[in-house]
């Protein structure tokens, strides 16, 4: 096994991160790692976010509470209502990938982008957590707020958030792989 099928491998998604930033130059490089994704036609229909600041993260978090109050999801509901309850899994910081609204891969085009992020950043000794359920808050009454405070461009919607940090538990135990999920087709 070489050291990229290692990386993919051992990868966890995190979701306890100790309280302290991540270096500038180790952001830059998943971000680099992002834009080198694979996209349709070449189009790059990509923008990213870098909040740093956990007060914008926590706005986030109130306002996707809020939303799940709202809506008839019990499963949400209950989850949301915890009081420690934190969409980005207390990370010192996230990474918001938003796609070209007008790009028809433009959300699969992302998530490639934020895969290259998360092995990025295992290899790197970080931890990630790709989310989506941060979207509830750009559904209602504070999407526009949220849209100008992450300087979201016109024409792209925000599809997936990485949350990234010094990860402070490592999952022990994985659910096992699905059976039945590949098949050959060898007929010539
Ligand atoms: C599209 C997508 C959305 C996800 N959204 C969330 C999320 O909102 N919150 C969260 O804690 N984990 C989220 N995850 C992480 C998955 O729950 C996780 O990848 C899965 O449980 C497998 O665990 P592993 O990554 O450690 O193998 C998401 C993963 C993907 C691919």
């Amino acid at each position: 096994m070489n050291d990229v099928i290692k990386n993919i491998l051992s990868r966890r998604t995190i979701r306890s991160y100790e309280n302290r930033p991540v270096e500038r130059e180790l952001i830059d490089v998943l971000l680099e790692c992002g834009k080198f994704a694979p996209s349709a036609i070449n189009m790059q229909p990509w923008h990213f976010t870098v909040v740093e600041s956990r007060k914008v993260l926590d706005e986030i978090t109130a306002e996707v509470k809020a939303q799940l109050l709202l809506s008839d999801n019990e499963y949400a509901k209950k989850n949301s209502s915890d009081p420690n309850y934190d969409t980005f899994r207390t990370a010192p910081m996230a990474i918001i990938a938003s796609g070209m609204k007008e790009s028809r891969y433009g959300e699969s085009d992302c998530a490639y982008a934020v895969e290259n992020m998360t092995l990025a950043a295992h290899s790197l000794g970080l931890g990630s957590c790709i989310i989506a359920s941060f979207r509830p808050a750009f559904t209602g009454k504070e999407r526009e707020r949220f849209m100008k405070l992450l300087k979201i461009p016109d024409g792209y919607e925000p599809y997936f958030a990485l949350a990234v940090g010094y990860s402070k538990k490592f999952p022990t135990t994985r659910a096992p792989r699905r059976e039945g999920t590949v098949n050959y087709i060898t007929e010539k």
